[in-house]
This record gives C-alpha cells, structure tokens and sequence, in this order.
C-alpha cells in the first residue's frame, strides 16, 4: 500500500525517508576504486543514488531490500541508472547467495543501512508505529506468515515477557506482558493503538520514560522478534565477510543498543576484518537538526583483511 504517493518520483522519496550519514557511508566504502557494490537495504534508494552519482567509477549495485513495496519505488527512483543495478528483492541474510546468482567471485564494498526506512513507518499501514492507528502487522517482508498481533495475542505470558525485555530493554517488560493477557482474554489486541494504550497503562505515570513514549520499547520488541532481526543481522554479516574481495569495505548503520552490539563484536571477534572506526561514527548536529530520526545512527565500518594490519581511514 502506498498511501499518500501516486509516483515515485525523486522529490516524493526524498521527502519520505531522508538517509543518515550519507557522506561518511560514501568516505568508507571507498567507491572511487569502482568495482561492485551490495546495498543489502536499498530501503528508498537514498544511499543508493548518492553513491551512484557521485561515483560513475562503480560498475555494477546490487541492491537488496526485503521489503518488496520499498524495491519497487527504489527501483522507480533508480531507474536512470538501470543497466548499473541489478534488483533483489531477499532477506540479506542471502547475499552471498545473491552475489553468487550474480556471477560474482567477491564485490568491493556493502552496505546495511538497517532498520526501518521512513516510508516504512509512516506509509506503509503495517503497524510498525504506535503514532498512527493501523493493524498490528509489523512484517518487514508480506511473505512471511507470523504478524505482530499473532504474536501479542498467541504468546504464553512469560514468553512475552522474556522478548519484551530482551529486545526492548524494557525494564517494565513482566508488568506489560501481565497486562497484555489480562487485555486479550477480554478481545484480541488487533490495532496499534489498543497496544499502545494497553502499555501506557501498564506503566506507572511517574515511571513513563520522558523522552520517548512508553510504548517505544515494546514496538520495538516485537518489531525485532517478527522479523528475527537479530539473526538475520548476524548471518548477514558472516555472509557478507564471506563475500568480500580483500580490502572490500563493510558500512553498518545502526539504530539501538542492542544491533550495535551485534554489528561492534562482530567486527572485533572476525578474524578476516579489520576495524576502521575504533568509536562509531555519529551524525553531526547539523545532521540531526535537519533530520532528527538520525540521532541515533551509528556508523561502524571494517575492512577484509586479517586482523593483524593496520588500516588507515
Ligand atoms: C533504514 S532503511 C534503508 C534506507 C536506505 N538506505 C535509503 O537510503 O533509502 C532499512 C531497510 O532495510 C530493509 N531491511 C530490514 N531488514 C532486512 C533484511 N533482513 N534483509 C533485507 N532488507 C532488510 C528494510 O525493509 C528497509 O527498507
């Protein structure tokens, strides 16, 4: 569903979803070598077309996107550039798979720029925010069977419990999860709302976060355990070690904690990878007056290589 859009044109998409450090994604991945490139999460094609037009010198794009709606307006946007990109609409979690389909022995730089795009939040009525009313869907990819309400309807309590404080970090997860059954032995939780509200109300008022609304980290629990994010990051990223052409350069951008963590001891604990940036790179303040969904990005970037040699940004 694309509410709001009739085309995608260049404006539209740029307006939805604006990408995080794009100057320091393009720095990284040191595309001026030319050569192949992976976008594992073309999302609306931001990154993708910055580094295009900036670097005629890259032969070849291959751009993933799990979710199917989002390739196709990227693949609108990008449509001058055509004979440079090849489409995958995959989990990347398959990119060696899809560089192999491509008949490549290696590429030269990835990016995963993970997450949720702003198109994603806010026009594609999957439920994914708690600031509209719409189902309580959450899926990245419509392909997949198990929805967000199977999961808050279905799940023993102490289930519930257990992902919302471990991929929501949210201290009041017992409390939540108590309130949740106690709500759908009444009716089914089916709308973004309902579970909103439902939390709010599991929280005490003086222990509402106040930066954030109380139904932030439980969102983002059940987001993460639908979609498998944290394994599917992990077997992306072995798979993209495995892919890379020596001294082929991997960007992540984060978004929380918790997918930092993933992405800094990956690149720590690889013995093919040599770290680039020691700290993340964060987006300036400028970035984040101009956009503030970037404040959180977390830029992390490494080099295939072994281990022991230095490497020089
Ligand atoms: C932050 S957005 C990317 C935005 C993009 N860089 C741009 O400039 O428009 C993240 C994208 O990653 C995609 N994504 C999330 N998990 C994925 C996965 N396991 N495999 C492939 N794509 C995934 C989402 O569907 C979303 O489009």
């Amino acid at each position: 569903m694309i509410s709001s859009m009739n085309t995608a044109s260049d404006s539209n998409l740029e307006h939805i979803h604006t990408p995080v450090l794009v100057k320091e994604v393009l720095e990284g991945l040191l595309p001026e070598r030319g050569g192949v490139y992976v976008d594992a999460t073309l999302g609306l094609g931001g990154h993708a077309k910055a580094l295009l037009e900036a670097f005629p010198q890259v032969n070849h794009l291959i751009a993933m996107d799990w979710d199917e709606e989002a390739l196709e307006l990227a693949r609108e946007r990008l449509s001058s550039f055509e004979e440079k990109i090849s489409f995958y609409h995959s989990n990347f979690k398959n990119i060696e798979l899809v560089v192999s389909e491509e008949g490549y022995p290696g590429v030269d730089g990835i990016l995963m720029d993970l997450g949720l795009s702003s198109y994603q939040l806010d026009e594609s009525g999957r439920g994914f925010s708690f600031m509209r009313d719409e189902p309580l869907d959450m899926r990245m990819d419509r392909n997949t069977t198990i929805l967000a309400s199977d999961m808050v309807n279905k799940l023993p309590e102490e289930r519930l419990a257990q992902l919302i404080q471990l991929y929501g970090e949210e201290p009041w997860a017992k409390k939540i999860a108590a309130a949740i059954v106690a709500r759908r032995s009444d009716r089914p939780i089916l709308s973004t709302f309902e579970l909103a509200s439902v939390v709010r109300e599991a929280i005490p008022r003086r222990f509402h976060p106040r930066k954030i609304h109380p139904a932030t980290r439980t969102f983002q629990a059940i987001r993460i355990a639908i979609n498998r994010e944290f394994e599917n990051l992990t077997q992306a990223l072995e798979s993209a070690v495995r892919v890379l052409n020596p001294e082929g350069r991997i960007c992540v951008i984060s978004f929380h904690s918790l997918e930092d963590r993933i992405v800094k001891h990956f690149f720590r604990n690889c013995q093919d990878l040599k770290v680039v940036t020691k700290r993340p790179i964060r987006p300036s303040d400028k970035e984040v007056k101009e956009n503030p969904r970037s404040r959180s990005a977390k830029l992390r970037i490494a080099e295939k290589g072994p281990q022991t040699t230095e490497v020089t940004k």
